[in-house]
């Protein structure tokens, strides 16, 4: 069966699974260990599913080295490092997320990975989240369509994707615990919204859902998401699996349709399912559901790989090659993302570079960030480095990476910046401020950077500062610098990139994908995120990044869609053509008026009556890029449909009225036939939060917590605490991910990530609970 020549996976998979002991099939439906499902044979070899191997995702290929683990702390095979989700969504260019796609499939390929566990497309509901930098955008619309190209450049190549968190993860303080509460609508049309589309258009092999809870029921057995909603309504049909250690309760589970978990090894709730089932409390049919949607995942996958084996890079210099044309993508990808931010009387570019007298100031040069901390972490092919790709200019650290204050390093930087004609800063958040497991407090760059901006500014006016995060921060001078071009998080070959833009060797052409508020008290979040215990309740509702600063005009330091170049585009001639109900056709003349080059992303907004449902003042509803040269103009046209103009109301509704299209600085309005809005409530109020009972434990008590009852777990947090002090270093991004883990960790997830047998992780609830014989039992039964 390994080597079926049908492509009907689903009903091998059935004919396989009617071989299969009940036991049998539950156990295929957890992985093998940490990154490969479970091979199913049996004797008389009329059943044959092979094991397949899964690595992260998404932005490079993550393929540990050995078992590995999930926060990326284990090494792993050299792959290249693309830029960051948060950068490509940048470049507005469904192209650019296809190419990386199809490269990073080609090192699956090649690294006999078949699904590749991304894209992540939840949705920046706060500057302040963690992961960020592995996110697409505040709009689902464009983190939908990115998403969407990405998926499609990956499986073009025979490679799965793993669409993930589904849903609502946005934080990673208790990620394991959390509680994300919110109203239908805002979960409709801002945090599904992303997932919905990238699922429909492009039906990624899996979807992975997330750790926490959506109002109060975990994601793992979310039967309102998993089934309702990505089942019966988007018809989805491929595997669910759950985010590493996401499982909950088995048995629920298998009724939502959480059809594999992982990591495998832990045999976790798999003797409860087979009680339940023998006990008449699930349907033995649901385990066979989820079962022959892993076995026709596995067979489908490894077909796939067989079938690209003529593709696949085998002998030294052809994964040379490979890795020199990803590299070339991974550069362009960076060159078309990058957000030039500010560009007062043309200080950028530096056309004739050796003569203008350029000095570079910022240990961030010398340590130039590329990527964020955690399970996206790749280890790179090559680092491109930015001082040699600057030609080794003049240079001081100014700061150090810690943090902490050098006057002798400052004053340097000072007196070298007043001597040159030009300075170019490099600022940027170091990497335990972005990662995997951990938020950041504070929206602010280290203070040092800040004062020596400032510091450098009275004494040069020829300032551009470079930024290199993979966020929105908090930047103070922005008023008194010349340029700030935010590099994000950039990849492998950022450095390079970044060198061509400064010379105007490449004409940047990002857009904001999510809007840089000024302080972080503006942002709509701010008062409450992080700050309900350990859940995040969504307070905010639909208004969160630019629909907020839009319609209480609360004025931002960059707004989302903002990116300058180095040429200039006029827009002409705006056309709405009306096809019918909600389907128009708008165009829009796109000219290049400057003298060199250049692309730009044109985005459509769509701004609804204010006098009816309560709704943002306008939503981006369509985007396209476009490559001009000099005087080159060419027509862009979008397409609408109902969704482009329809709330959330108890299903998609759509409400007559005066509707205007936005592109560029031209608007037109038409009128839209549609339901007349009833004045009725249209959200309910979100729950409050529940208190966590932390006594008696259960297995989704902490580490930490039992540990207080419990003197042998005691000792061992300590000592692993002293294990990853000695090392990853005390304080470092990998040691605070790996604490956080363990402070935050649910048992459950500790029993899966650790691969224990039996009952260990309601063995230690017992413990801690002070029932020991309880506890044995369940240790060892
Ligand atoms: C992350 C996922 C990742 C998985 C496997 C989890 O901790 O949330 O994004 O794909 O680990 O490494």
């Amino acid at each position: 069966m390994k080597n079926v020549k049908a492509n009907s996976q689903e009903n091998t998979a059935e004919q396989a699974l009617s071989k299969l002991s009940l036991e049998q099939k539950i156990a295929l439906c957890s992985g093998l260990n940490e990154w490969d499902t479970k091979a199913m044979k049996t004797k008389e070899g009329e059943v044959d599913v092979p094991s397949v191997k899964v690595a992260d995702g998404p932005h490079g290929l993550r393929k540990t080295v050995g078992q590995g683990d999930n926060l990326g702390l284990s090494k792993s095979e050299p792959a290249t490092c693309f830029p960051a989700e948060s950068l490509l969504a940048c470049s507005f260019d469904r192209d650019l997320a296809r190419r990386m796609g199809q490269a990073i499939a080609k090192e699956a390929l090649c690294a006999g990975v078949c699904t590749v566990l991304g894209p992540g497309v939840n949705i920046k509901r706060n500057p302040l989240c963690g992961r960020n930098f592995e996110y697409l955008s505040e709009d689902p619309y464009l983190a939908g369509r990115m998403a969407a190209s990405y998926i499609d450049g990956v499986q073009g190549e025979g490679i799965g994707t793993s669409i993930k968190h589904f849903a609502c993860n946005s934080q990673e303080h208790f990620r394991m615990l959390s509680d994300s509460r919110l109203d239908e609508r805002t979960l409709r049309e801002i945090y599904l919204s992303a997932f919905e589309y990238a699922i429909k258009q492009s039906r990624p092999a899996t979807v992975m859902c997330a750790y926490n809870k959506v109002n109060g029921t975990y994601c793992s057995d979310n039967a309102f998401l998993l089934d309702t909603v990505l089942r019966k309504e988007w018809g989805y049909e491929g595997m669910v699996v759950s985010d590493w250690g996401a499982i909950n309760n088995r048995v629920e589970a298998f009724k939502a349709g959480c059809d594999l978990v992982m990591p495998g090894g832990s045999a976790y709730g798999e003797d409860d399912v087979k009680s339940a089932v023998e006990a008449g409390e699930l349907d033995e049919a649901l385990v066979d559901r989820s079962a022959s949607r892993v076995a026709a995942f596995a067979l489908g996958r490894s077909k796939a790989l067989l079938d690209n084996e003529g593709h696949r890079a085998k002998t030294p210099e052809q994964i040379a090659m490979m890795h020199e044309q990803s590299h070339a993508a991974a550069q362009e990808i960076a060159e078309g993302s990058a957000v030039l931010m500010k560009n007062n009387n043309g200080l950028l570019p530096f056309d004739d570079f050796e003569n203008e007298s350029v000095c570079v100031i910022g240990a961030m040069a010398q340590n130039f960030r590329y990527q964020g901390s955690g399970s996206s972490k790749i280890n790179a092919v090559k680092v491109d480095g930015v001082l040699e790709a600057l030609g080794n200019l003049p240079y001081e650290p100014g700061y150090n990476m810690d943090g902490k204050a050098n006057d002798g390093l400052f004053d340097s930087a000072v007196e070298l910046a007043g001597k040159s004609g030009n300075v170019i800063v490099f600022a940027g958040l170091p990497e335990k401020f972005e990662a995997e497991g951990i938020d950041r407090r504070t929206m602010s760059l280290p203070a040092e950077q800040n004062r020596l901006i400032e510091r450098i500014a009275e004494v040069n006016p020829n300032v551009v500062v470079v930024l290199v995060c993979g966020c929105a921060v908090e930047l103070p001078w922005a008023d008194k610098v010349g340029s700030i071009l935010w590099m994000g998080l950039s990849g492998q070959a950022g450095a390079s990139a970044l060198v061509r833009i400064l010379k105007g060797e490449v004409n940047p052409s990002g857009k904001l994908a999510e809007s840089w508020p000024i302080a972080y008290g503006d942002c709509p979040s701010s008062q409450f995120y992080l700050k309900d215990g350990r859940d995040a309740v969504y307070r905010e509702g639909l208004y969160i990044g630019y629909r907020h600063y839009d319609k209480n005009r609360i004025p931002v330091r960059f707004p989302f869609g903002h990116g300058l170049g180095y040429t200039t585009f006029e827009y002409s001639d705006l056309v709405i053509e009306a096809l019918g109900g909600c389907a128009y056709e708008v165009s829009v003349r796109v000219t290049n008026t400057g003298d060199r080059a250049g692309s730009e992303a044109v985005l459509l907004f769509i701004h609804a009556p204010q006098d009816g449902i309560d709704r943002p003042a306008r939503e981006l509803k369509g985007f396209d890029k476009v490559h001009l040269k000099a005087g080159e103009s060419t027509v862009v046209k979008f397409a609408t449909d109902e969704r482009s103009f329809a709330v959330w109301k108890d299903g998609w509704k759509v409400y007559g009225g005066e509707y205007a299209f936005e592109i560029g600085s031209l608007v037109k309005s038409v009128a839209v036939e549609g339901l007349e809005y009833d004045g009725s409530a249209q959200t309910k109020a979100v729950a409050e939060v529940a208190e966590k009972p932390s006594n008696p434990y259960t297995v989704n008590s902490t580490i930490s917590e039992v540990a207080q009852d419990v003197s042998l777990l005691k000792l061992a947090y300590r000592w692993f605490e002293n294990k990853q002090a000695r090392t990853n270093g005390r304080g470092s991004a990998d040691y605070l991910a790996a604490m956080s883990a363990l402070n935050e960790c649910p048992l459950r997830a500790v029993q899966n990530f650790v691969g224990f047998k039996h009952h260990f992780a309601q063995a230690i609830a017992d413990f801690g609970n002070g029932h020991y014989l309880k506890g044995l039992k369940h240790m060892f039964r």
